[in-house]
């Protein structure tokens, strides 16, 4: 006998299937620059612990930690409510007194990229420490080995910065400087879950890595976010400022895993006083819920599937665009195998046309595109009052933020649409370069 539960699963399951896909009409189907790719088990999945009422951290949310550190052959993997409650409680730890003498302090400085998502960089300024930023490559859009080195100074503790749109930077020699130097590193990974370095996996070379599982990232919870790490010290530091500051790991529910519950003494607290309620931290709650855990545990069934479409759709539209003129296209870093998070170009300042007339057009054509992010993010108003110090010139962050965009490549995309996209941007880019050349 079917129970109630397993009735109403199967009639989500039926619900799923009959919402047809509409075919793809061209100019009219909007082609998304990134979004969730759910299916039935998705869905069902979701509504399963719905009924169950898993509101809070829960089962699926363990397994999810579980499974998706072992993805990353990595000990430890945290949930939290965003990539950015990720980035904040990755930099953060890194603060804690418990680290003694490695612990960052206010007024160290942490390099990273200065184009860029915010929420890598705010972390930084959100501990009163100073970011120090270096320029980027054009076609790779990330730093270099050695201009990190360049830019390190008396002060400088950490390396905090994200792989461009999924295009890991050179993370062996930057994780092998950072050893020599004394420093830390942590890998924003939330927009290249997949890529590997040199055969080796993203976010597995740092000290700390995050993820973001908002929808446009390659695995998705809605919103959520996650901090890895091989380091137990990390780990236990991580948890605690996630969930309030608190000294105790127990589980939700669970009491006295630590034997001394009723038994020690800390700070200046009387002896015996709850562990469940002694901070060792100025914590957050960053925690999740097990809803957008459970969407997280069967969505990672299909994270090589994702990643092999987003490499498939950007090999193809990179191959279309080949040779098209008035573009800088993009390059993967030597060593490195991307799982792209979009497909960035580059209108050369001498094209002939300009980013804004060929975004205007693919937009005119229902082809979302999308920023470099912030570009160079120190101009904008957010930073005008921000301590901070630049190492080198910005010269090609402020090229990327008058010039640059991406569209997408996410699995949501067909072949034929990837098709469509590269044709409306080589026939827009060849009809204005012919109407340059053209001219007196
Ligand atoms: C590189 C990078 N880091 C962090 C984030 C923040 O993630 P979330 O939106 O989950 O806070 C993003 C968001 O897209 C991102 O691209």
């Amino acid at each position: 006998m079917q129970t109630l539960k397993d009735q109403i699963l199967d009639l989500v399951g039926k619900y799923h299937r009959e919402q047809s896909e509409r075919p793809f009409v061209p100019g009219v189907t909007p082609l998304l620059a990134s979004g969730a790719v759910l299916d039935e088990n998705d869905r069902v999945a979701l509504v399963e612990a719905a009924l169950d009422m898993r509101i809070a951290a829960g089962v699926s949310s363990r397994r999810f930690e579980r499974e998706f550190a072992r993805y990353f052959g990595l000990r430890k993997a945290h949930l939290t409510n965003s990539g950015s409650s990720a980035n904040l409680l990755a930099l953060s730890a890194l603060t804690s007194p418990q680290l003694e003498d490695m612990r960052l302090r206010p007024g160290d400085e942490v390099i990273t990229v200065a184009a860029a998502f915010p929420t890598t960089v705010n972390p930084i300024v959100q501990n009163n420490l100073v970011p120090v930023f270096v320029d980027v490559e054009l076609g790779t859009y990330n730093t270099t080995p050695e201009r990190v080195a360049d830019a390190i100074g008396p002060r400088t503790r950490a390396i905090m910065m994200a792989h461009s749109l999924g295009n890991p930077y050179a993370v062996r020699e930057i994780a092998e400087l950072a050893t020599e130097r004394g420093l830390f590193l942590i890998e924003d990974n939330c927009d290249a879950v997949g890529s590997t370095y040199e055969g080796k996996l993203t976010g597995t070379f740092g000290d700390l890595a995050t993820v973001s599982f908002y929808p446009a990232h390659h695995i998705t919870m809605g919103e959520g976010g996650c901090v890895l790490t091989d380091n137990m010290v990390l780990a236990r530091v991580v948890e605690s400022m996630r969930d309030w500051g608190r000294d105790c790991w127990c589980e939700p529910g669970e009491d006295n895993r630590c034997f001394k519950r009723f038994d020690q003494q800390l700070g200046t607290l009387p002896h015996g006083y709850d562990h469940k309620y002694i901070f060792s931290h100025v914590g957050y709650n960053l925690k999740s819920t097990d809803l957008q855990a459970a969407l997280g545990v069967s969505q990672l069934g299909r994270i090589d599937e994702f990643g092999a479409a987003r490499r498939r759709n950007w090999a193809r539209m990179r191959a279309a665009l080949d040779g098209v003129p008035g573009l800088l296209l993009p390059e993967p870093t030597p060593n490195s195998d991307p799982s792209w998070f979009g497909f960035v170009l580059t209108v050369l300042p001498d094209a002939g046309y300009t980013r804004r007339e060929l975004v205007d057009f693919l937009e005119s054509r229902r082809i979302s595109t999308r920023r470099f992010f912030g570009g160079n993010l120190t101009r904008h108003p957010a930073f005008q009052d921000v301590r901070y110090r630049v190492s080198g010139d910005l010269r090609n962050s402020d090229l990327i933020t008058e010039h640059t965009f991406w569209v997408g490549v996410y699995p949501g995309l067909t072949s034929e649409m990837i098709d469509y996209i590269a044709q409306s941007i080589r026939d827009f880019a060849l009809r204005h370069t012919a109407v340059r050349a053209a001219r007196p």
